[in-house]
């Protein structure tokens, strides 16, 4: 999953939220939508050059492709490690104003026994941390801590690397140095967790945003201040042993995630392997490229092949933003 100039792709949205990718392009959300947008990105090319794997969400893998492949064999064959995402959203968390758990656990060593055989390999499992005056509260960064070492030592005992995720939002009037307190604190409590149930590290992978100051702070952060406080938090709250650390893009454009992921590499090598695994920096470009129209669907596959490839060159300090006429 870490191997050098490769990332992930995180195409795993549930149905209602793949509608909203679906939206920005004025297609309705019926499955035979959802099915065209991912068969395109599963089939498209030289994408197992970029990418080690992809992340889906139930109803992709019990999907196949017009000629009845279904998406985890598609996967697979091209040598990409076929992902599940298994939680089941969050939900509100009593006696918290603005906090939420995620749901999720029930029947989960059965889902994972039948995603198994279906070709998954490896889970994510994704909790929301807001920031805000009062949140997020320790005893909220504890719960979904619980949650996740819950679901990490299921799925290592089914075989399936898991990914675990405290998705710290960037929406937020928030700035770096917050983002940065909240993202220690958020990982340093998940990590003794992690360590307390007892879950191989080794055997585990980081989901993680990077640090920056939020979307609506009037001081944005520049890649170097990303990539430094990024670091920092990481180094204190991330045990080495780790089996590796990929970035979501959060929301981030996907120019500035591609360039924020190269200001990271260039800052050296880390005792952990780091990659990304976008899911909004990497589809929309193609969805806008695409449109939902078959005389676009070359041209659509291009820009994502782009967009891995750029990113796989930052992942490797490599990404030259100057040249880049595509990524906006
Ligand atoms: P974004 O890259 O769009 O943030 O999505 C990644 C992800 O998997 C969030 O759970």
């Amino acid at each position: 999953m870490m191997a050098p100039g490769k990332g992930i792709l995180a195409a795993d949205e549930s149905d209602s939220t793949a509608g909203k990718r679906l939206e920005m392009v004025h297609l309705p959300n019926n499955p035979e939508n959802r099915q065209d947008f991912r068969e395109l990105l599963f089939t498209a090319a030289g994408i197992e050059e970029y990418l080690s794997g992809v992340i889906m969400y139930d109803s992709s893998m019990r999907t196949a492709t017009d000629s009845g492949v279904p998406f985890p064999d598609v996967l697979t064959a091209k040598g990409i490690l076929p992902g599940i995402k298994v939680d089941l959203g969050t939900k509100d968390l009593d006696g918290f104003t603005g906090e939420v758990v995620t749901q999720g656990l029930d029947g989960l060593e059965e889902r994972f026994m039948e995603y198994y055989d279906m070709g998954a390999r490896f889970a994510k499992w994704r909790a929301v941390v807001t920031i805000d005056t009062n949140t997020p509260t320790d005893a909220a960064l504890e719960i979904n801590s619980i949650m996740l070492a819950r679901y990490a030592q299921i799925a290592q005992r089914c075989g399936i690397v898991p990914m675990v995720e405290p998705e710290v939002i960037f929406a937020g009037d928030h700035n770096i140095e917050r983002a940065e307190m909240v993202t220690t604190r958020t990982l340093q409590i998940l990590f003794q967790t992690l360590m307390k149930y007892k879950v191989d590290l080794g055997g585990l992978i980081l989901k993680s945003s990077m640090v920056l100051a939020g979307d609506m702070c009037r001081e944005q952060s520049t890649p170097e201040e990303v990539a430094n406080a990024t670091l920092r938090t990481f180094h204190m709250s991330v045990p080495y042993d780790v089996g590796g650390i990929v970035f979501l893009s959060g929301g981030q454009s996907p120019r500035r995630s591609t360039e924020n992921l190269n200001a990271i590499a260039k800052l050296g090598p880390q005792p952990w392997d780091i990659t990304y695994s976008y899911s909004r920096a990497i589809e929309e470009p193609f969805l806008l490229a695409w449109q939902g129209k078959p005389e676009n669907t070359e041209k659509a596959q291009q820009v994502l092949l782009h967009a891995c490839k750029m990113n796989s060159l930052a992942q490797q300090g490599k990404y030259d933003v100057a040249a880049d006429q595509i990524l906006k």
